[in-house]
């Protein structure tokens, strides 16, 4: 007997509410994706991609690592990215950060936590790149500066793929955002417009 028949409990209810609200929806689906935006996200539970921006499945492709890295050696992203950018050609790549990663602060500290210490290490690069926009803050506004960073510097990872840069000599319509959501508020900034009607701390 499975303890997660909750959660079968919950995907039935889900499954016919849907259904119910738009009986084509599931056919709809089923037939194809055609998703405009591709998310690059933590995995932390609190950020779920669709639900913070209140948007349908079909509506988002999505990848999130620990800490929302774009590594250039790292397939799994780039294979992502190459078939979101090249094969659904989607028009937004929405880099994603948020405050109080667990994955910047982890780095930062300097802690020693095994295997993922190889993949902080990409993190803790950023840090030693911006340096001199880090010294003086204290713990808490310096954390908040990195998350801020990390996102920028990810973002521009993106721009620094051959998939992004062949997209834009194609002529294609593709955008690379930089934003970063408050656990604290459920808000989402984005960086890359400070003047954005929609940017609240
Ligand atoms: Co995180």
């Amino acid at each position: 007997m499975s303890d997660l028949n909750y959660l079968l409990e919950n995907n039935l209810r889900w499954s016919e509410r849907t259904k119910q609200a738009d009986p084509e929806f599931f056919k709809r689906l089923a037939a194809q994706q055609k998703p405009e935006i591709l998310w690059i996200g933590c995995s932390d539970s609190r950020v779920p991609a669709n639900q913070i921006i209140d948007l349908l499945p079909g509506d988002v492709f999505v990848h999130r690592n620990v800490a929302n890295l774009v590594v250039h050696t790292d397939f799994n992203c780039l294979s992502v990215m190459q078939f979101a950018i090249e094969v659904l050609k989607v028009k937004h790549v929405i880099v994603c950060g948020h405050y109080g990663c667990g994955g910047v602060d982890a780095a930062i500290a300097g802690a020693e936590l095994g295997l993922i210490d190889n993949w902080l290490e990409n993190i803790r690069n950023v840090a030693s790149k911006y340096a001199d926009q880090l010294v003086g803050l204290d713990d808490h506004a310096k954390s908040a500066k990195m998350c801020e960073l990390n996102v920028i510097e990810q973002a521009q990872n993106v721009r620094r793929t051959g998939i992004y840069k062949d997209a834009i000599k194609r002529g294609q319509d593709v955008t690379i955002h930089s934003w970063i959501y408050s656990l604290k508020n459920g808000r989402i900034t984005d960086l890359g417009n400070p003047d954005s009607p929609y940017n609240k701390r």
